[in-house]
């Protein structure tokens, strides 16, 4: 047989066969066992064929291309039509970022870990970060901290110095996981279970301009982030986008205003803890909010720094965030009283007239501002003489001071570029100005009524002691006592300089945030509207990277000047511009908001997230700065204000009038009753301010805080003070009822001096209370003692009239408080300890009630005592009571049954010392 006969032979036979062995299984099992067998999908396909709309990570955010297929695919992502209208249709594959080259090596705090760029997938905006770095640090039990970084290169850091321990904490309330390929990082509370971080999600990205890093969400109940004019407390996760970048705006939509912030706070469902993110980072940069729910964080710059803090409740965060970033600063006591401003009293006559009505009118007020009118054209330092006159205004100050007040004055951020002028002499010789890439110091922009204004660089260590000594020989001049600091985003009115800003990626970056400005007048895109170049030069590097730390550095130098302009006083400090930490230097008030009714509930949802931020001296402009306020939203404004922990009426350039006393009797009469009750609280708000600078807790404080059960109600038109002290203002127009939501505990009006239990029945539900235009609704919460001392028209008063306790007692008919007391201004008060700490604490035992009060700490040397102590919610009439073993008379017992309420006066209980009071029931 040749070859081919053989080969046939073969051919036939094994047609045979197959048909011998297959044939039979056709016939049997039908057509279908010839179909192949369905594809096995990769793990993306099958992700691409299931994805659902929430669950897609938008790979094509950038604001002013439209993507398509093709420009989707180029950047390795996936295409498909999404049902939902906000759900992307380019978004991530799973496979995409980076992987673990070799496995995690341990360290003293935790583990570190090196990743490299996984292939075939094309860059964005190239310059691709290849190799990475990942730490992972166990900081104490409650604190976690992680940090990608390039593995070949430094690149720049926010240079915030968080303390860390040497070793790990024994039992943290997290645990770590991660994944290898492609990298990724959980995070576990461990007494739930509850993933609280996963990155398993979006596609990590580090390019030299473009990082993003995108975290499931155990829950939609996402708050903070800033600095924005939100609207709500509660965030809303329906793909929101917020924008962080420093800058001068007014806060009226939702664009990025003065601070940067981005931080929040997120209540998982589960159990109600409360977990916190800090991404330390300060470029210009996007969060995204999506409903699945998660959150995509997108920046320009730096590195992906977190620190993730475990509660679990929203107080303990706070503390938590405070201890790493810095407890907020201690005020003084005066610091607490009304303040009144306004831009353009133009005259030193106009400003002692307004003065003089306050006064006539007898409404409490501590301190008066000169804004930037008081300077001669607008620089720093100088005193217009033509309408104030330094001896005239220096005259007045000291006014002032004798009769009790105080002036704070405004230094804005801006050198006017004038030879002769000693700020702007010293500065140039000590070379302390920004510059540009060609080494000029670079020229803007801003108040000063000269040819241009140059820029302090306060992250140069010799701007401080340059700073320091202009704001010290100013005062020797016009002795001021707390200093403003304004305009220091750094705002400029010229886009980046005088002769613009070269176009390079550093003033026009491939990927822009989706910041106010992006796109110039002049068509050009880029960061520095409103700003200086990004590429201007800092002591500690470009601009880019500093842009919204200007306003902290330039609080901290301001703070640093004010230990030698004052060396045993304490004075203040009140930016515009904030960042992560900012709270240990300054003060914040909200901006230049406007006078419409709108803006007064947002201003206690911007209070209140700068509690979360670890701010406790914040308020808004009362009454409104743009445009002309009305008398009845002037009254509730000043209502609300007067519970702001910073209380200022301040008013912008042109408007009519608008301080308390510009209006009728009626008006001054309902703005010196307010006052008077805040003034009469400021020993407890003062306390409150101890507490938070020494354990960082909330002095405005959410509802939310205090009762979790109210989760996802949004309660953001009211507010408390501390634990117990809620405050329910009218904020809209033409109301003479305010629906209040009642928590869940005893309540006790505070009128009436103070007055009646809340229905109980109403607890858990909002009720319609009263609030005639004179009446702003108060309540104290039972199981809290609360101190108080009779108001005056200036704390330099108030604080040496008599002292007393508001006890409002619990179911249990206990409560429980403390005081804190020294001189309300030496600098180092609390660190000599030089002050008195009172515990007040409530207890019913045996049919008597006892309260005791015992100092802890009695370093200050005052006869203040407590001479008026109300019980509210007694169960049962009261017979007898005592003051330390001593009965009280007849005429100093009075028990109001209406209100079940105990009155004891003409007490001499001093504050430095024990006492038990008790009365019999
Ligand atoms: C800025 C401040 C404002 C001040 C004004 C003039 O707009 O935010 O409070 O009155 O400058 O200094």
């Amino acid at each position: 047989m040749n070859r081919k006969a053989l080969g046939g032979v073969l051919v036939v036979l094994v047609v045979v066969a197959f048909l011998a062995i297959f044939l039979p299984v056709y016939l049997t099992q039908g057509n279908d066992a010839v179909t192949p067998p369905p594809e096995k999908l990769t793990p993306d396909q099958q992700f691409y064929k299931d994805v659902k709309d929430e669950e897609r990570f938008d790979c094509y955010p950038d604001l002013d291309v439209t993507p398509s297929k093709k420009l989707c695919e180029e950047r390795g992502c996936f295409w498909k039509p999404a049902t939902l209208a906000k759900a992307p249709e380019c978004f991530y594959p799973l496979t995409y970022g980076y992987q673990m080259t070799r496995l995690p090596v341990n360290t003293d705090l935790g583990w570190e870990a090196y990743l490299s760029r996984l292939d075939g997938v094309p860059s964005r905006y190239g310059n691709d970060v290849m190799n990475l770095k990942v730490e992972v640090e166990f900081q104490t039990d409650s604190r976690l901290h992680f940090k990608i970084t390039d593995a070949d290169s430094p690149r720049f850091e926010v240079p915030l110095v968080i303390d860390k321990p040497n070793k790990q904490p024994s039992d943290p309330m997290y645990e770590v996981s991660y994944k290898s390929n492609p990298f990724s990082i959980q995070v576990r509370r461990k007494s739930t279970g509850v993933l609280i971080f996963d990155s398993s999600v979006g596609g990590l990205t580090y390019e030299d301009q473009f990082l993003q890093l995108s975290t499931k969400l155990p829950s939609k109940y996402v708050y903070g982030f800033g600095e924005h004019n939100h609207q709500r407390f509660l965030h809303d996760v329906d793909y929101k986008t917020w924008t962080m970048f420093s800058r001068d705006v007014a806060p009226v939509d939702e664009w990025n205003l003065y601070g940067h912030h981005p931080y929040h706070m997120c209540i998982e469902e589960r159990g109600n803890n409360a977990h916190s993110i800090l991404f330390l980072n300060s470029n210009a940069m996007d969060v995204t909010l999506q409903p699945s729910p998660a959150l995509t964080y997108r920046t320009i710059g730096g590195v992906l720094d977190f620190y993730i803090f475990l509660g679990p409740t929203p107080e303990n965060l706070v503390t938590q965030y405070t201890e790493a970033v810095g407890r907020p600063a201690m005020p003084p006591y005066w610091a607490l009283g009304f303040q009144l401003s306004r831009w353009n009293y133009n005259s030193l006559d106009r400003v002692k007239q307004v003065v003089k009505e306050m006064r006539d009118a007898e409404i409490p007020m501590d301190v008066l501002y000169g804004d930037i009118d008081y300077m001669d054209r607008y620089m720093d330092f100088t005193v217009d003489e033509t309408n104030y006159g330094t001896q005239n205004l220096s005259d007045f100050v000291d006014d002032l001071h004798a009769r009790g007040q105080r002036y704070i004055i405004i230094l804005d951020h801006c050198i006017g570029k004038e030879v002769g002028y000693e700020a702007y002499d010293t500065g140039l010789t000590q070379d302390i100005f920004i510059k540009t890439p060609e080494g000029q110091v670079l020229e803007g922009e801003v108040w000063p009524a000269v040819n241009a204004s140059v820029y302090p660089d306060f992250t140069d260590p010799s701007a401080t002691p340059w700073w320091t000594s202009l704001c010290d020989s100013f005062h020797d001049e016009i002795a001021y006592d707390a200093l403003w600091i304004d305009m220091n985003e750094p705002s400029n009115f010229v886009a980046g300089s005088q002769t613009g800003c070269e176009e390079n990626t550093i003033n026009n970056p491939p990927y822009l945030p989706n910041i106010l400005g992006r796109i110039m007048p002049d068509g050009k895109r880029g960061l520095y509207d409103k700003t200086i170049c990004m590429d201007a030069k800092q002591h500690l590097g470009n601009h880019y990277n500093l842009h919204s730390l200007y306003g902290h550095s330039m609080s901290v130098a301001t703070h640093e000047a004010l230990k030698t302009v004052f060396p045993t006083k304490r004075s203040m400090v009140l930016s515009r511009s904030t960042y992560v930490g900012s709270g240990a230097y300054t003060g914040h008030w909200l901006g230049d908001n406007q006078s419409q009714w709108r803006q007064m509930p947002w201003s206690i949802v911007g209070m209140l997230e700068f509690s979360l931020f670890g701010f406790t001296y914040t308020g808004s402009d009362i009454c409104g700065f743009w445009y002309a306020t009305t008398y009845e939203m002037c009254l509730r404004w000043s209502q609300v204000g007067a519970f702001y922990p910073f209380a200022r009426n301040h008013n912008g350039r042109d408007w009519p009038a608008q301080h308390p006393a510009a209006f009728d009797d009626a008006f001054s009469a309902n703005a010196k009753k307010v006052l008077e009750i805040r003034y009469k609280l400021l020993p407890f708000l003062y306390t409150l301010f101890y507490e938070a600078t020494t354990t960082g807790t909330t002095v405005a404080r959410p509802i939310l805080h205090e009762f979790p059960e109210t989760l996802g109600m949004n309660l953001d038109r009211q507010f408390l003070w501390g634990a117990s002290f809620l405050i329910t203002p009218v904020l809209e127009e033409g109301k003479t009822t305010v629906e209040a939501y009642i928590p869940n505990a005893r309540w006790y009006d505070y009128y009436d001096s103070p007055g009646k239990e809340v229905d109980p029945s109403l607890r858990g539900t909002t009720a319609v209370l009263d609030a005639d235009l004179m009446t702003i609704n108060l309540h104290i919460r039972g199981g809290f003692v609360i101190p108080f001392q009779e108001p005056a028209n200036t704390t330099v008063y108030s604080r040496v009239n008599p002292m007393g306790l508001i006890v409002a007692l619990d179911e249990n008919e206990s409560a429980s408080g403390q005081l804190f007391w020294d001189d309300g201004e030496s600098r180092d008060s609390l660190a000599k300890e030089e002050y008195v700490l009172t515990e007040f604490s409530v207890e019913k035992a045996s049919g008597m009630g006892t309260l005791q009060i015992t100092p802890s700490i009695t370093n200050y040397a005052t006869t203040l005592a407590f001479e008026t102590i109300h019980v509210m919610g007694l169960k049962s009439v009261p017979t007898t009571a005592m003051a330390n073993g001593v009965p009280i008379q007849s005429q100093n017992f009075q028990f109001d049954d209406d209100k079940k309420m105990l009155t004891l006066t003409g007490l001499d209980l001093g504050i430095i010392n024990s006492h038990t009071v008790q009365w019999e029931e």
